[in-house]
């Protein structure tokens, strides 16, 4: 890249014609919107996004609903979205909003991130899009992006090679339009400078690319320096009774902190006495289901779910636990493994057993 000049005014002129103008959350300041939708799309694709962010805002039109809300009720909109602390934190933050900012998101980046959820590239972005603060931001696409087009190597991840972009984010920031600036990043890795295959040739900096230049589009940037993949068990009962299965709530930390899931069993227990002790129940029968894998951030959890038939009487369900009829799964805060699994059986039909 000749200057650090040109960087700017050639995104910006680019995202003029080329970028994305049409996202439910552009073309609007409101800055409710703008923080619910950059808190979604992190780690998550824009199409998955669309219908969670409607459905979202139609229930929680703006931050004072969303923060009077239980969050129980803000968990089961998110449900299937994953990375479920996002959806604690969002409501963490809108109530932390109302207490020390009068309900309005502020447009200082430092007073943004100093709330839940929201780091500095967040507070960038929503600072960019709702008050034009000029303010850079460094995610994921524009990582990819300097590292390639100013020939960076070392993993991105890593301390002192993201502090350097953040040193480089900072200077290429334009005097005017960082509210333009900042998108046509976001839609230049989204849509031309992508991690596999990337357009090149639709490119606006591919004349001054230095991955180009030197042929290491491939090589830039430099992945994460290899780790073993960690694999957790996990037994799960799917204890059923009368069309409907029993779900605990899942400790607030943790995977799924705070959704209702399946109980987990011990590793080393004997289903039907287990389930028989703790929850009061006449088991009737236990069969294995068949087992699945979810790949999580930092572990693959390797599910075995055993299905638990019990007595129609019996058992009290206590604190933090519901029976929830199988065709009632759709409002319920569910992780999207044990969803897809509850489908599945709810398909397949759950004869009642006789206690
Ligand atoms: N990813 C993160 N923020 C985004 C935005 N505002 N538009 C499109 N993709 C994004």
């Amino acid at each position: 890249m000749k200057t650090h000049h040109s960087f700017a005014a050639t995104l910006i002129a680019w995202q003029r014609i080329h970028g994305r103008h049409d996202l439910p959350w552009q073309g609007t300041r409101d800055a409710y919107r703008i923080w619910l939708s950059e808190i979604m799309l992190q780690q998550t694709q824009v199409d998955t996004v669309l219908p969670y962010y409607g459905r979202f805002l139609a229930r929680f039109p703006d931050l004072a609903s969303l923060a009077a809300a239980p969050v129980e009720d803000v968990l089961a909109l998110w449900s299937g979205l994953g990375y479920y602390a996002r959806a604690r934190n969002l409501h963490a933050c809108a109530q932390a909003v109302m207490a020390r900012h009068g309900g309005v998101l502020p447009a200082d980046p430092a007073q943004l991130a100093a709330l839940p959820g929201i780091g500095r590239s967040t507070a960038a972005a929503v600072a960019a899009f709702a008050y034009g603060t000029r303010a850079a931001i460094l995610d994921g696409n524009v990582k990819r992006v300097l590292t390639r087009v100013f020939g960076i190597d070392g993993y991105p991840g890593e301390r002192d090679v993201e502090q350097h972009l953040w040193a480089l984010a900072e200077r290429l920031l334009p005097a005017q339009d960082v509210d333009v600036y900042t998108q046509a990043q976001m839609d230049l890795g989204a849509t031309v400078c992508t991690r596999a295959r990337p357009a090149c040739g639709r490119c606006p900096l591919a004349g001054e690319c230095v991955a180009r230049r030197d042929e290491r589009v491939a090589e830039l940037p430099a992945p994460r320096p290899r780790r073993a993949v960690v694999v957790r068990e996990g037994r799960f009962a799917a204890i059923l009774r009368d069309g409907q299965v029993l779900l605990e709530r899942r400790p607030p930390r943790g995977i799924w902190g705070g959704l209702l899931s399946l109980p987990e069993l011990p590793e080393d227990a004997d289903t039907a006495a287990w389930v028989g002790q703790r929850f009061g129940l006449d088991v009737v029968r236990v069969a294995p289901l068949p087992d699945f894998r979810h790949v999580f951030t930092h572990f693959t959890l390797h599910l075995r779910p055993e299905r638990v038939d019990v007595a129609a009487s019996g058992g009290a369900p206590g604190a933090g636990r519901v029976w929830l009829r199988l065709d009632a799964l759709a409002d319920a805060a569910l992780p999207a493994p044990v969803r897809r699994l509850l489908e599945r059986l709810a398909a397949e039909g759950t004869p009642t057993v006789a206690g």
